[in-house]
């Protein structure tokens, strides 16, 4: 990863409509053969900052560079056209020529270039084959569903062959099982091409499947860059750590006890060891789980499950201790629970996270 190329870099980028600072300073770079996701809630400036790289926002701030070439710069007084950046874009409001078939909306940008007609045909015909639309090719738009013509902008922006990729929450019109089958399409795409796709997304699973790197943002800056096994693992901030879970992160009020040369944690119930040179003099922490990473067991049976929600695979399961909140839990379907059991509840191989209260910072 190190010597790989970097194909887009961001300095300071900026920008600000009036009070509102969609994207506070921000700095990144994308490596060549990148999948990176930008993700973050509704409102957190992932749109604004696709925008501004493929140039179609001008930013208050910053500069940017495309395969070392400079394409904005504020101070420079540099912008570099959205059409001479080279892009190939995908954005959540795909605007489809209406007034041309499928074949046509595809083949645009083929035509612009003087590509020959019977090659235009093999790729529009290829491409509509990768996106599962075959035999629509004649059909216009308003013939299509949200779906659909979802997957007919995925294909104009591939067969234009793009070095880079800038996709804007690109299947969030498809159903449950479509979005699954295209995810795979695009996990190929990019395992056949290796082009750099910078990929906009509020849904955390998409990022975790899709993503060789994941951005988390918020409020217009970039909490945490990592590749999702390691946001997942050692997210860098209470906001990720709560962003990257489903159902909801527990969050419990640690409190430090010393003992001797022992120093342990007791939160929720649960009484850890750890290192006094991660605690330091903090006398409290947030101490918190993940729903999966419980083992729970009927010997000693400190909490009582409230509510079980299977959804067949597995099982979230809310248990209370005494007036404690809720604890979520997620448990393989087979696990035999009922409202009403009472458990206990342990800390799978020692899968828990500390953050310094007052900064939200990890500490572990
Ligand atoms: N043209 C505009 N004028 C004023 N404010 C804007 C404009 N465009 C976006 N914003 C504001 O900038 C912030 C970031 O918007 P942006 O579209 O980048 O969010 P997003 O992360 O893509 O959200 P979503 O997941 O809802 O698409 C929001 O607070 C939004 O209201
Ligand atoms: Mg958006």
């Amino acid at each position: 990863m190190e010597d790989k190329k970097i194909k887009i870099r961001i300095e300071k980028l900026r920008k600000a409509w009036g009070e509102v600072v969609a994207v506070n300073d921000i700095d990144l770079d994308i490596l060549e053969g990148d999948f990176l996701t930008l993700l973050g809630p509704s409102g957190c400036g992932k749109t604004t900052t696709l925008r501004a790289i493929a140039g179609l926002e001008e930013p208050t701030g910053g500069k940017i560079f495309i395969n070392g070439n400079l394409v904005f710069s504020k101070k420079d007084e540099v912008i570099v056209a959205p059409s001479k950046r080279q892009l190939g874009l995908i954005f959540q409001s795909y605007a489809l020529w209406p007034h041309m078939t499928v074949n046509d909306n595809i083949a645009f940008g083929l035509k612009i270039k003087k590509f020959p007609k019977e090659e235009i045909d093999v790729m529009v015909k290829a491409i509509l084959e990768d996106v599962h639309l075959e035999g629509y090719g004649e059909r216009y738009p308003s013939e299509l569903s949200g779906g659909q013509q979802q997957r007919v902008a995925i294909a104009r922006m591939l067969v234009n062959r793009p070095q880079i990729f800038l996709m804007d929450e690109p299947l969030s019109n498809l159903d449950a099982r479509l979005r699954i089958e295209m995810r795979s399409e695009l996990i190929q795409l990019h395992n056949r091409t290796n082009a750099t796709t910078i990929y906009v997304t509020h849904d955390q699973e998409e990022a975790m499947t899709l993503s060789t790197r994941i951005c988390v943002m918020c409020d217009g800056v970039i909490r945490q860059i990592g590749a999702p096994e390691e946001i997942y693992g050692k997210p860098a901030d209470l906001f990720v750590a709560g962003f990257i879970s489903n159902p909801q992160m527990n969050f419990f009020e640690g409190k430090v006890v010393r003992d001797g040369a022992k120093t342990s944690v007791d939160a929720g119930g649960f009484l850890v060891d750890v290192s006094s040179d991660i605690i330091g003099d903090r006398n409290e922490v947030v101490f918190a789980v993940r729903p999966e990473d419980f083992i729970i067991s009927k010997e000693g049976a400190a909490y009582s499950v409230k509510t079980r929600l299977p959804t067949g695979s597995s099982q979230i399961a809310m248990v209370t201790c005494g007036d404690e909140k809720d604890v979520a839990l997620m448990l393989d379907g087979e696990v035999k629970i009922a409202s009403g059991d009472n458990i206990k509840l342990q800390i799978k191989n020692n899968k828990y996270h500390l953050f310094d209260k007052k900064t939200e910072k990890r500490i572990n």
